[in-house]
């Protein structure tokens, strides 16, 4: 059996794909790659399994849970993002963030609790957003604010309960992380000059792979430097 297994949830495109690829050539390391729709070209590397699931679907989150036994490393990467303002967003459109970005990372790591608990390692990585810093966002002019910056606050908020909840008493590790501006599908919404996909996989995975007991509740940025929350 792989030294470690890492569960990479949405892995269709952007980062999720990037990371699942990257893990997929280091030794020892086995992957569970999650996305909405079957994926044919994943699922024919070698050490690579796939799952499907929607964050917006729970019925489809406890599906793919039975399907695993056992992981060390829970990344939750999928969510929804665009360049929007609260005071014209809809109470529909909030809470598709809120269901997408809040309640389905929140209901993975319910459903994925098991597999996690059956093995040591025990880390759950939340892909965020310095847009869910307060602190950062106070009078920010760049990147996405409004609705998403309201849901990955509140992702933040999830990562530190979960840390209340999990580190203590069952040993776990819990940190969000910004991957950086990415030039992927939504981080290209801001125009050029993101930074390329494989050098922020390359720079979460490093945090990833020197995280230890001590980190849990530290909001990192894929650089490996602390920020604020
Ligand atoms: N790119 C940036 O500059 C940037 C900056 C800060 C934070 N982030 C964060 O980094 C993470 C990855 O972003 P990205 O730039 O790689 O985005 P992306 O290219 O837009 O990819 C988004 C991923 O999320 C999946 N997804 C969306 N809705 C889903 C749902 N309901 N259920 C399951 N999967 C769903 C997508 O799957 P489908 O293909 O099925 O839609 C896709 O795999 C996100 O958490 C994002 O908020 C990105």
């Amino acid at each position: 059996m792989a030294s470690n297994i890492t569960l990479v949830v949405g892995a269709s495109r952007g980062i999720g794909r990037e990371l699942v690829h990257q893990l997929s050539q280091q030794a020892n390391q086995q992957v569970i790659a999650s996305t909405r729709k079957p994926a044919a070209d994943l699922a024919d590397l070698d050490n690579i399994q796939t799952i499907t699931l929607d964050l917006a679907d729970p019925a489809s989150i406890a599906q793919a849970a039975s399907e695993v036994a056992e992981i060390d490393t829970l990344i939750i990467n999928a969510a929804i993002g665009d360049n929007e303002q609260l005071l014209s967003t809809s109470a529909a459109r909030l809470n598709d963030y809120l269901s997408v970005n809040v309640t389905g990372p929140l209901t993975v790591v319910q459903a994925f609790l098991p597999a996690l608990k059956a093995r040591k390692t025990r880390q759950i990585v939340i892909i965020s957003s310095t847009s869910g810093s307060m602190q950062t966002q106070i009078g920010a002019k760049r990147g996405f604010m409004g609705p998403y910056a309201v849901s990955k606050g509140a992702l933040n908020m999830v990562a530190i309960q979960l840390h209340n909840e999990l580190h203590y008493d069952e040993g776990f590790t819990v940190v969000p992380m910004h991957p950086g501006w990415v030039a992927t599908d939504m981080g290209n919404v801001c125009g050029p000059g993101a930074m390329p996909i494989p050098t922020s996989a390359e720079g979460i995975l490093r945090v990833v792979g020197g995280l230890t007991y001590a980190d849990s509740a530290k909001f990192y940025n894929w650089d490996g430097s602390i920020l604020p929350w």
